[in-house]
């Protein structure tokens, strides 16, 4: 089977690596490509998705992809949600463990926004949830950001003690990339004049 090739813009290897994992088995192969980050503030994940994908694309000149992603803790009214980069790059994990110090509601969920510009005014959206808990303390060396205290329902393990395969098997950006692999072979006729360049 020839890949298919599609642009993604993120610097995030991790992203890319997890994205193609999911994308493997209906032959589409993400490539980054440098695209300045356009984010707007907002409390919504797709609208911020969107926005950034048409940015891209304006950009680019050619369908892209863009993902964005964050962790939504019940016991603190979804925070970080949107702000999960922001909050990463501040408090860090170790901050979010000192919040959540004593709190016995730990549900939390990981959403991921896949947002796929194939011209301007043609932007299809695909979303990607994980269920699971926040841990009583960091655990783990893979993965990225807030993977050594997310563990998944079913799970006892954080998603920093899994490989990346078995993390895409669970989680949001597996869930929201498998989703648009589904989509893009479905309507693969329709697709293939724009995708070829
Ligand atoms: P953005 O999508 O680049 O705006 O960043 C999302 C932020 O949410 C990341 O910087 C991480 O802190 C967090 N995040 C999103 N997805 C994951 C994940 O799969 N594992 C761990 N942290 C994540």
């Amino acid at each position: 089977m020839e890949l298919l090739r599609i642009s993604v813009a993120t610097k995030n290897r991790h992203k890319v690596e997890e994205a193609n994992i999911a994308l493997k088995s209906f032959g589409i192969e993400l490539v980054p490509v440098d695209v300045p980050k356009v984010e707007i503030q907002s409390d919504d994940l797709r609208e911020i998705a969107i926005y950034a994908a048409r940015a891209a694309y304006q950009y680019l000149r050619r369908p892209v992809v863009v993902e964005d992603s964050g962790l939504f803790i019940d016991a603190l009214n979804g925070f970080p949600g949107p702000y999960s980069s922001y909050v990463y790059r501040t408090i860090g994990v170790e901050g979010i463990l000192k919040l959540m110090r004593g709190v016995e509601d730990r549900r939390a969920r990981f959403v991921a926004v896949v947002a796929f510009a194939l011209r301007e005014d043609w932007i299809e959206v695909f979303e990607g949830v994980v269920e699971g808990t926040i841990a009583e303390e960091a655990r783990g060396s893979h993965g990225f950001g807030f993977d050594p205290i997310f563990v998944p329902f079913g799970e006892t393990r954080t998603f920093a003690e899994m490989s990346s395969e078995e993390k895409t098997r669970y989680s949001h950006r597996g869930r929201a990339f498998r989703k648009l692999g589904e989509w893009i072979a479905k309507n693969i006729d329709k697709l293939k004049p724009l995708l070829q360049t």
